[in-house]
């Protein structure tokens, strides 16, 4: 046998025993264990590789060429052995597990609204339905806007009726009410006419019980134009009334103070817990309080950069808090801020 003949047995030998072994392999270790057998480094066929160089020059191209060719065939058989074992082990566990696609899912978990949040949106889709915007104004505030700019200077007694936190920082406070706002947007836009809602939270120094937080939220109303009325202000409260506590809704003005408005008056809606007969909720009295109003005072006009001989205004401001707990009937207003998942899942 020439030198070729007998390199060229020795391939066609290596090419047969590795497919016959592979024919053997039934799992996937034993088929890594083949690869490293028949085609790693130390394997028959990489073996020829390396002893090429002692072959006869003109024999080199054509063994390499036979060389490559088993390499090939073998490796082209531990793909499809690689596929049919897959297959294998696929069709096994489709045959022996079950999948029970009838099996209800796990329910997701769904988020909410927090019953403010909720009230706050129904109150300014109503506002928006007539036309206003909403501007947030800030929770941090300054003395100025907070009293002096709604007519009330320094030291005077009508500060009183809110009780304030201060901080160490000079005259800057947090708002107790969210009429500064009421300013903040006159300054912004005079003078032009102004329609809008001003809804945020607001804290007030007090004792915390069932019945009242210090911390709590209110939506200011505020419009501003030539020849805006009482009327006007009365007609608009009616209108949101009816809208947000039902078509049979009635409302009442009761003549009261505040510095910023001149007239002033309490808005109260007829009790949505007794339709007005009287219960413990409205204290028998058929009515529910639901915030201050009146037409905006000069003073307060001309410190929002509007000349009140021309301008006039009115403004509302509305507490969120009580009026919610009283819809919902709930017991305790500090429920609200608690942050107990089985109290705001109820809602
Ligand atoms: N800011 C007042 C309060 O918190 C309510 C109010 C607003 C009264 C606007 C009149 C006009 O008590």
């Amino acid at each position: 046998m020439t030198d070729k003949e007998t390199e060229m047995t020795k391939l066609a030998a290596i090419q047969t025993q590795g497919l016959a072994a592979l024919d053997e392999v039934s799992s996937t270790e034993a088929l890594e264990a083949w690869r490293v057998e028949n085609l790693g480094r130390s394997s028959p066929v990489m073996a020829v590789f390396s002893s090429m160089g002692k072959l006869d020059k003109e024999l080199r191209p054509v063994m390499g060429k036979a060389a490559n060719e088993v390499r090939q065939t073998l490796e082209a058989a531990l793909e499809g052995r690689r596929q049919k074992l897959e297959e294998e082990a696929l069709q096994k566990t489709l045959a022996t597990e079950k999948l029970d696609v009838t099996l209800p899912g796990r329910p997701m978990e769904r988020g909410r609204l927090h019953p403010l949040t909720q009230v706050l949106r129904r109150i300014i889709r109503i506002f928006g339905d007539m036309g206003y915007q909403v501007y947030y104004s800030p929770e941090v505030e300054t003395d100025d806007y907070n009293f002096t700019f709604l007519n009330m200077p320094p030291y005077h007694p009508a500060r009183d009726m809110w009780d304030t936190f201060y901080t160490t920082t000079e005259g800057v406070l947090l708002r107790t009410h969210t009429s500064p706002g009421q300013v903040r947007v006159m300054r912004e836009h005079a003078p032009e006419p102004i329609r809008a809602i001003l809804p945020g939270t607001t804290m007030r120094y007090e004792q915390i019980s069932a019945r009242s937080e210090i911390e709590f939220a209110q939506v200011e109303v505020l419009v501003v134009g030539e020849k805006v009325t009482f009327a006007e202000l009365k007609g608009t409260l009616d209108d949101f009334a009816h809208r947000m506590f039902g078509e049979h809704a009635r409302t009442r003005l009761r003549p009261s103070h505040f510095p910023f408005t001149e007239p002033s008056a309490e808005m109260d809606v007829g009790c949505f817990v007794c339709g007005g007969e009287g219960c413990p909720v409205c204290k028998e009295t058929g009515w529910l309080e639901i915030g201050g109003c009146g037409m905006v005072h000069p003073v307060v006009l001309e410190y929002g950069g509007y000349d009140p001989e021309i301008y006039s205004g009115f403004a509302a401001g509305m507490g969120i808090d009580r009026s919610t707990l009283m819809r919902y009937r709930i017991d305790d207003i500090r429920h609200f801020r608690n942050n107990d998942i089985r109290f705001l899942r109820q809602f």
